[in-house]
């Protein structure tokens, strides 16, 4: 019996930020903005953390399936960007939604934290583990984004989306195939330098900025462009899909560009491929699951169509995952 996505679900911040708001503080312009990432504006939490993102998501995963928050066994928070190191996000939701029969842990592989945790989530599912399981993608960037630095404050921006994964009786759906893919080498180039233990904080390293992402974009956008093309191309082949198999490719949202390499390489047409990169920026382990959750409230995605979730980011870790939609 194969794991199913039987509810989606996002929340983003009301508090918009357009390009023009970075235009009086930064050396910069909507237009490149614009032309170089694909990006119009994005949100901004202004109060709380990454759980407030998260728990109006997965309130709303369990009305859709008319369950309680006692039917919840399991809940993984894919995440950054963590209230506090420790305890885990995933304590923290499952306290603020009372999910008192839940077990649960953060898991961080930065803009590859879905795909990670849907796999993650569906094995737990898939080996009667657990019976129900939410899955939440969730990023609170404004929290690590330097605001003197032009580079990485336009890209991200806040939000979160939220699946449940059970079991469905239908095998010819489901959570199908993926290939999960990371390369630590990469860290030279996406990292936050202080904070953890290697550099635990201190006055210096505060004033040295380094609480903050810092990104060497060329290179990771080098290697984003083949890493995501590459393993999308190769989960099509692996699964004998052909551009007819598939209704919707839905890439993590990091720029344009990247996307658009994704998908002329698995030979797909712009209009089967989930943009909403002007809308909300980055958002980490945010965009692939808000994509879902548009894509559903839009009535595009119907019961069976075939889905590819595709991933690059910081580690670097990358990523796609198969899957046939299971939801009516
Ligand atoms: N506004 C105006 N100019 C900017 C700018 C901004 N916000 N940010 C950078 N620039 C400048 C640079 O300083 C550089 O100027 P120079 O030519 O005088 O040195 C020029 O624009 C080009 O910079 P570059 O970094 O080469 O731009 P780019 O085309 O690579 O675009 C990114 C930058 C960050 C948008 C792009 O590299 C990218 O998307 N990288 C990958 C992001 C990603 O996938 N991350 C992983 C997941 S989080």
């Amino acid at each position: 019996m194969p794991a199913n996505i039987t509810a989606v679900a996002h929340f983003v911040p009301p508090d918009v930020f357009p390009n023009s708001y970075f235009e009086s503080r930064l050396d910069t312009s909507d237009e490149w903005i614009r032309t170089r990432t694909g990006i119009k504006e994005r949100r901004f939490l202004l109060e709380g953390a990454t759980s407030d993102l998260i728990v109006p998501a997965a309130k709303e995963c369990l009305e859709q399936r008319g369950l309680t928050p006692e039917d919840i066994d399991c809940v993984i928070v894919c995440t950054v960007t963590p209230d506090n190191m420790f305890p885990s996000t995933a304590a923290t939701v499952q306290r603020k939604l009372g999910l008192t029969k839940a077990w649960g842990f953060d898991l961080s592989a930065a803009c590859s934290g879905f795909l990670y945790g849907l796999m993650t989530g569906a094995a737990l599912v898939e080996s009667k583990q657990v019976r129900r399981v939410l899955v939440c993608g969730a990023d609170k960037m404004s929290s690590i984004l330097n605001p003197d630095d032009r580079s990485t404050f336009i890209l991200f921006g806040d939000g979160a989306g939220v699946v449940l994964i059970e079991h469905s009786e239908d095998n010819n759906i489901g959570i199908k195939d993926s290939i999960l893919k990371m390369d630590g080498k990469g860290g030279d180039f996406l990292y936050m330098k202080s904070g953890g233990s290697a550099n635990p904080p201190s006055h210096e390293t505060v004033d040295n900025k380094e609480h903050y992402a810092v990104q060497d974009g060329q290179t990771v956008f080098k290697s984003a462009v083949v890493g995501m093309a590459d393993v999308s191309a190769e989960i099509m082949e692996k699964n004998n899909l052909t551009a007819d198999d598939i209704t919707w490719l839905v890439p993590h949202q990091a720029n344009l560009r990247i996307i658009d390499a994704t998908a002329r390489r698995m030979g797909l047409s712009p209009d089967k491929v989930m943009i909403n990169i002007d809308r909300y920026g980055n958002t980490t382990a945010g965009t692939i699951p808000i994509c879902l959750s548009e894509l559903w409230q839009q009535g595009k995605l119907k019961y069976g169509d075939g889905v590819i979730l595709a991933s690059f980011g910081a580690g670097y870790t990358w990523g796609s995952i198969y899957l046939r939609w299971g939801m009516k």
